[in-house]
């Protein structure tokens, strides 16, 4: 079916509410326009689009790729660095600040309007052009929390390039990885990042990724920060150098399915997924979102503390809230010891920010310094309208101690990289909903999110199960894994067919509120961040002395889940046990990053596994997390069981010394 979209932005603050009444009913709440966008998707993102500027309107909303996967808009024209700035400031947006900065680490604070911002950006595109970048070439970008990672966003954006940004706590090793997967014409990085304690020098690890990697760009570009100069060698070049010689470029246009950017996440092996997220289904549902989940008006400012590096910066900070016309606060700090737990409380009240979004293990450091809100005492954050929180499941006893803090709805919500939005919320523009703690509520429209049990038929109202999303998943979401659709195939739709895995295990209560439960599969979470333990098997296996190696995600306090490592060392190993630990969480620490915040490694002589050979994992995580555990049939050697909760236990890893065999 074709519909057309109207290159005319609808003066109706929400026109599904228009759409409503077209079908005959009435379009006021959360269920009504729920249930629009999933049995008539087509109409329903037709009209969303609308909302975004078009140089081709979309005549084809919906069409299916062979793998059953849902592209939207194929045939519309736009370009996200047009949808977020220029049109902006050609209706009249341009002197509002844009993006706000914010850096206690450096001490710098700084502020860029509308019309700044687009001819930055226009400025470094054409610099990215007389290097050679054009439509579809890919950009790595290696840069801390400053203005200018945006600015190199959105000129990949306006010249159709597409981007890739590495995560700053990244080590070498995983930026080869992915600028090998990627094959970048230009690589873009900053002299040096600034952490609570130290500077960073970026230049040597884009260096050594670049020595060890077998695909080389074009040309790397750094961005000198007072805090350290960087000595530049052949094919590097200086921003500001490129910058004064440059000429500003105008948008290009793309197809609505062409490429924004590759943003890798963690999967459950060593190689990194890049997932592809197009331009048009992008911009429509960030602009939806905007709206609707988080409540925000233009002119509004949103702060989001995550980074750049990760997807909540990607939709939150970086493209969501320019799209919709608000305001970006841009933040290089931390929520503590930059330069205390009133950091976010200081930011609120100094900026208006009206939502705020951030992880809840932000929050649980914040509480461990400052547990009955002193430093909120000394702030007036009465701009404050609503606290989101994601990355990591809303633990109860966080979400509690902030309902008693705060005033304002607290709101967690569950999404993931692949989405790129938010796929269960509490609809603050839409509908708040009664919060019941340790559920993200229900289900955003356009998500058609159910749990399967084992058989792929649905599980009954508090019956956990595999949490999944019936195609066509909305717009937004990933197009694929980049140049691998076999694996995108493997990961995410060869399960149950015609649905998307999430990964994520969880259930429905009686009244259709969502309880995400944890992964299923060898992701976990630490601090907010995803990260694998396949890939840090991956790491101790290929250490020349490790026989066998198990890597778990435990309970901690702080930080949700950290890792902790199992080696069994071959025969021939006679050196220091000691020694050998300290070796190997080096190793991590070198090739994936301090970001893994891999600090426990044990050696023991067995692991218990299945007589098949498959190492028991989940039993592992249970005498870790202190919790009861049977002996399961299937396994090989039950006193392995006692060996390892001993080892543990003298170790005092986790909550070993609780576990109790049943
Ligand atoms: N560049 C280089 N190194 C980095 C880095 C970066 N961008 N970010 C973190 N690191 C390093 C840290 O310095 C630390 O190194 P260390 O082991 O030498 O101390 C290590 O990586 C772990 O960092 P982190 O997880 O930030 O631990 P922390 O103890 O410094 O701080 C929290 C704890 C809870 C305050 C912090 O994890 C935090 O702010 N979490 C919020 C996460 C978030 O916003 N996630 C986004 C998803 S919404
Ligand atoms: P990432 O792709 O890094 O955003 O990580 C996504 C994963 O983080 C999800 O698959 C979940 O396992 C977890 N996650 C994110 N938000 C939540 C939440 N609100 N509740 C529970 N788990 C979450």
């Amino acid at each position: 079916m074709l519909y057309s979209v109207n290159n005319q932005q609808s003066g109706c603050r929400h026109p599904s509410r228009i759409l409503g009444r077209q079908l005959g009913t009435v379009m006021s709440s959360y269920k009504n326009e729920y249930r629009q966008s999933i049995e008539h998707p087509e109409i329903f993102w037709a009209e969303q689009a609308k909302r975004i500027p078009w140089f081709v309107s979309p005549q084809t909303i919906l069409e299916y790729d062979d793998q059953g996967h849902a592209r939207w808009f194929v045939d519309g024209e736009m370009n996200t660095c047009h949808a977020a700035l220029d049109h902006h400031v050609e209706s009249g947006r341009g002197e509002q600040a844009a993006i706000l900065w914010d850096s206690p680490v450096t001490g710098a604070k700084r502020q860029l309007s509308y019309r700044e911002m687009r001819d930055q950006v226009a400025m470094f595109a054409g610099a990215l052009a007389e290097l050679g970048v054009e439509k579809g070439d890919r950009v790595v970008i290696y840069m801390p929390m400053v203005p200018e990672a945006l600015i190199a966003m959105y000129a990949c954006a306006r010249l159709g390039a597409v981007h890739s940004v590495v995560f700053g706590g990244f080590a070498p090793h995983e930026l080869a990885v992915r600028i090998e997967d990627a094959e970048p014409r230009v690589v873009i990085a900053a002299s040096c990042g600034v952490e609570v304690d130290r500077v960073i020098p970026y230049k040597p690890i884009v260096d050594e990724a670049l020595r060890t990697s077998r695909h080389q760009p074009d040309a790397t570009v750094i961005l000198q920060r007072d805090q350290l100069h960087a000595e530049l060698g052949e094919g590097d070049h200086e921003w500001q150098a490129l910058v004064d010689a440059a000429k500003p470029v105008p948008c290009v246009p793309v197809k609505a399915t062409d490429p924004l950017y590759i943003l890798y996440t963690s999967g459950t092996t060593g190689k990194p997924k890049g997932v592809v997220r197009d331009n048009g289904g992008h911009a429509v549902a960030l602009y939806y979102s905007m709206e609707t989940i988080y409540d925000m008006a233009p002119d509004e400012v949103f702060f989001s503390a995550s980074d750049v590096g990760w997807v909540v910066g990607h939709s939150y900070i970086v493209y969501g809230p320019l799209l919709r016309g608000c305001t970006t606060l841009v933040y290089e700090g931390k929520p503590v010891r930059t330069p205390n737990a009133g950091a976010f409380w200081r930011l609120i009240e100094e900026y208006r920010v009206k939502t705020f979004f951030t992880a809840p293990t932000a929050f649980r450091a914040i509480k461990k310094e400052d547990p009955d809100g002193q430093w909120l005492a000394k702030h007036d954050i009465s701009s404050l309208k609503a606290l989101f929180l994601a990355g990591e499941r809303l633990d109860p006893p966080t979400f509690h101690w902030l309902e008693d803090l705060l005033s304002v709805p607290i709101v967690d919500h569950w999404w993931q990289t692949e989405t790129g939005w938010p796929i269960v919320a509490n609809l603050q523009g839409l509908e708040a909903m009664p919060i019941k703690a340790g559920s993200a509520t229900v289900a955003v429209p356009g998500f058609d999110v159910q749990v399967l049990n084992r058989d792929g038929e649905s599980a009954a109202a508090n019956e956990q199960g595999s949490v999944v999303i019936r195609e066509p998943m909305p717009p937004g979401c990933l197009a694929g894994i980049w140049r691998d659709p076999q694996r995108f195939h493997g990961a995410y739709m060869a399960a149950f067919p015609g649905y998307y895995l999430t990964g994520d295990g969880g259930y429905f209560d009686d009244e259709g509120y969502l309880f995400i439960m944890g992964r299923t599969d060898d992701v976990i979470n630490i601090a907010g961040h995803r990260l694998s333990t396949g890939e840090m098997e991956e790491v101790l296996g290929a250490h020349p002395v490790v026989a066998e190696c198990a890597v778990i995600g435990i309970h901690d306090a702080l930080k949700g889940q950290v890792p902790v490592g199992l080696v069994i060392p071959k025969d021939s190993f006679s050196g220091d046990e000691v020694a050998l630990e300290e070796e190997l969480i080096a190793l991590v620490r070198q090739k994936i990053g301090a970001i893994a915040c891999f600090k426990q490694v044990l050696v023991v002589s067995r692991l218990p596994k299945t007589r098949s050979g498959k190492i028991l994992r989940k039993l592992l995580r249970h005498i870790a997390d202190g919790k009861e555990y049977g002996v399961p049939s299937t396994i090989d050697d039950p006193t392995s069981l006692e060996h390892v909760r001993d080892a543990m236990c003298a170790r005092d890893v986790g909550q070993a010394t609780d576990a109790r065999q049943v």
